[in-house]
């Protein structure tokens, strides 16, 4: 198997690190490959922020869902969906008297601007892991940055139209994490499809969930009532309260990002 091919299907997400930093070299070497990610019209609409300070990793280990392990992270980078530099740019370079000249009205930045912009920050940040896991570092997404907006907000100074769409964490791997086997995924013919969509019946999501089904059969304690792995799921992800505080907070950034 080629040396790409044996990185991309052994990756793991590493929650448990060494006690050791990542050397800056290392980190930059990390941070150019993410930079050669693509990126929509060439526009890099992300920016990345190293969370050096201890004290930001313990906020944030807090604010993203009680996470401990984040503020052990040897190195912690938070990826922004970015169109306030693009923004900022087009109003340093006179767009508004070009507008007005044309007798048009100013674009801002809208919803469809944001999902681009967030496409662009996710490419560069796996971009980041799979550098990473190649030079021996371990990695996990944490995506309860999404939650609490206005706190992140504040404590990074986003202005209106940047978003933190992703934080990771990187530091290497502990022997334990080292040995953990690899999480299972659904069958490939669940998820990849030939020319349309296909929505699955009854008889094939038995068939999708039963290695989690017969997990649960021989797991220990779950919630009162729970019968199958979709009702776990439904309460223990979907309806839960980080669920509902990435809504809400998703929305407050959304109201000010798509304001007029
Ligand atoms: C968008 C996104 C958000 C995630 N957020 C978290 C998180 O907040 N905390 C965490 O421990 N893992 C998080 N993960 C890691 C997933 O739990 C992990 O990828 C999944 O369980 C599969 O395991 P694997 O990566 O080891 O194959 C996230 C992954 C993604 C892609």
């Amino acid at each position: 198997m080629n040396p790409v091919m044996d990185v991309l299907l052994n990756r793991k997400s590493v929650r448990a690190y060494e006690d050791r930093p990542v050397p800056d070299v290392v980190r930059d070497e990390i941070l150019q490959a993410a930079m050669r990610a693509p990126t929509a019209g060439n526009m890099m609409l992300y920016s990345v922020i190293h969370v050096s300070s201890q004290a930001a990793k313990e906020t944030l280990a807090r604010t993203c869902d009680n996470q401990p392990f984040i503020a052990k992270a040897p190195l912690a980078l938070l990826f922004l969906a970015d169109y306030q530099r693009w923004y900022d740019y087009f109003i340093h370079s006179g767009v508004e008297r070009l507008r007005d000249q044309r007798g048009e009205p100013l674009q801002k930045p809208e919803e469809g601007d944001l999902f681009l912009a967030c496409c662009d920050a996710l490419i560069a940040a796996h971009t980041a892991v799979i550098a990473a896991e190649s030079v021996g570092l371990g990695s996990c997404y944490i995506g309860d940055i999404m939650e609490n907006y206005e706190a992140h907000r504040d404590l990074f100074k986003l202005p209106r139209y940047v978003f933190p769409i992703c934080l990771v964490c990187f530091g290497y791997p502990t022997k334990q994490q080292m040995e953990r086997p690899l999480t299972p995924r659904f069958r490939q013919d669940f998820i990849v499809f030939e020319n349309e969509y296909r929505a699955l019946d009854g008889r094939e999501y038995k068939e999708m969930f039963r290695p989690m089904q017969d997990e649960m059969a021989r797991g220990g304690p779950k919630p009162e009532g729970i019968e199958n792995p979709g009702q776990m799921m439904y309460i223990r992800k979907f309806s839960a309260d980080f669920s509902k505080e990435m809504r809400r907070s998703v929305r407050v950034m959304l109201q000010s990002w798509a304001q007029a």
